[in-house]
């Protein structure tokens, strides 16, 4: 297993291109598989997950052939699919969940294992199930796999989700979109990925109206044709860079990124003291002096996204004066602290709410990456904290962030790939 190797104190200064959304991409692979055909995929980044969900829809079925420097997948699925998706794949990305929708809209039945919680939280699928159900599915449990059945066509519902989530709406959407009828998701979660996967399903011939609102609306058609489509640009990996800009007081443009996606988050930089700039293809980041905290509250979007947390809060662990941080999506996305208190962090948590008081300066230290964004917190806290700092687990980082490490050298960064030293890491729980 990897590791990488921190010397901070270099200031980020240059320019890096953003690829294709791993939440988009992941769930994009999925929607291939409602029509039978070649359907292409472009702007795809070279990460863990798309492979795993590669052999994922392998499995099932399809062929799947990765372009990885031109950041193209194709993938040729056929008449018959398999409806089973098995427990060690599942258990590896969470994201598996989606093949649910696009096997239970073709097969009538999926077989699919239950994710459990991760490192970050419980993470349920009721809302995914119950939707599911008032489309006519039944819905039982056995063995750690769910199995939905729908020996008729799905039919058209009216779905009201409890929360925004992202998940059930894709699983939803990818179900009602063949379905017999129309279906109305409301409370639909409005994330660009998600907007992102309605315009690729449009392509495909579905009947969506409300994209990008809250209320999504249905028509269901008989079948969908493949399509070629470019995937949106990653708003977290490029709101990483941004705050990776402003932790090391560099200058970084980021191109390839969409500044509207990631509203909130640029005007915080802004509020801790960084000038964004905006142009058509993506923004530039500068910061000059020490950063100010800012409070933070995570919402669903367009509220403050959760996978930019921790990264905002390696940049108050270094700024000046003391930040509230409330995180309302995921109850155990703070379990990374304990690694960023190693590095010197002073932060206190009171249930879903962290107080952050800023240090002049962290010292490098063995750290553990529990998360892929709690990775990229601890490699940003790295970048400014005296001496060396080693975070180990970087397999977590590789499932979400392409070229990071050559990025992070053209940058500037003192930052290498290693393989884990023998004392590399502080023990697991
Ligand atoms: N939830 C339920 N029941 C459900 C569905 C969700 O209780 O049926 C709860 C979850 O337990 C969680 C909250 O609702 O507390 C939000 O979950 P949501 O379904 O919105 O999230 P997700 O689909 O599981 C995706 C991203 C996450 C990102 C969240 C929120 C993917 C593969 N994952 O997860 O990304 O944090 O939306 O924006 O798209 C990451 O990339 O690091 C990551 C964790």
């Amino acid at each position: 297993m990897d590791a990488f190797r921190i010397r901070g104190g270099a200031p980020l200064v240059g320019e890096v291109r953003v690829r294709g959304a791993k939440n988009s991409v992941l769930k994009l692979m999925a929607v291939a598989l409602l029509a039978e055909g070649r359907t292409t995929i472009t702007n795809v980044p070279d990460i863990m997950d798309v492979d795993t969900m590669g052999q994922l829809i392998g499995r099932l079925g399809a062929t799947v052939a990765f372009d990885r420097a031109a950041g193209r997948l194709d993938i040729d699925v056929p008449a018959e699919l398999e409806q089973r998706a098995d427990y060690d794949l599942v258990r590896q990305m969470r994201a598996s969940i989606s093949v649910l929708g696009p096997l239970i809209a073709r097969l009538g039945v999926a077989d699919i294992a239950l994710p459990g919680g991760d490192a970050i939280g419980s993470r349920g699928l009721d809302m995914h199930l119950a939707g599911l159900e008032l489309m006519g599915a039944k819905v039982t449990s056995q063995h750690g796999y769910v199995l939905a059945s729908a020996p008729e066509r799905l039919r058209g519902a009216n779905i009201w989700l409890d929360f925004p989530s992202v998940g059930a709406t894709e699983t939803l959407l990818m179900a009602a979109v063949t379905a017999d009828g129309t279906t109305v998701v409301d409370n639909a979660a409005r994330e660009p990925e998600i907007v992102d996967i309605c315009r690729m399903l449009v392509a495909m011939g579905a009947g969506i109206d409300g994209i990008g609102t809250s209320t999504l609306i249905v028509t269901g058609v008989p079948e969908l044709s493949p399509t070629t489509h470019h995937v949106v640009p990653d708003r977290i990996v490029a709101g990483t860079w941004a705050v990776g800009a402003a932790i090391t007081q560099g200058d970084v443009w980021i191109r390839d990124a969409v500044s509207s996606h990631l509203d909130i988050a640029l005007g915080k930089l802004t509020a801790a003291g960084a000038e964004v700039s905006t142009e058509s293809d993506g923004f530039r980041v500068r910061m000059g002096d020490r950063p100010a905290s800012v409070d933070i509250v995570t919402l669903p979007y367009p509220g403050f996204a959760t996978d930019l947390q921790p990264q905002f809060i390696a940049l108050n662990a270094v700024a000046g004066g003391v930040s509230m941080v409330t995180e309302n999506l995921f109850e155990s996305r703070f379990k990374f602290v304990n690694e960023l208190v190693r590095l010197g962090a002073d932060v206190r948590i009171e249930g879903h709410h962290a107080l952050v008081t800023g240090r002049e300066r962290l010292s490098g230290a063995p750290v553990v990456a529990t998360d892929i964004r709690a990775g990229a917190s601890l490699v940003l806290a790295g970048l400014v904290a005296e001496g060396e700092t080693i975070v180990s687990e970087v397999h977590h980082i590789d499932r979400g962030y392409d070229s990071f490490i050559p990025d992070l050298q053209r940058l500037g960064a003192d930052i290498e790939r290693i393989p884990t030293p023998a004392d590399g890491g502080s023990p697991l729980g």
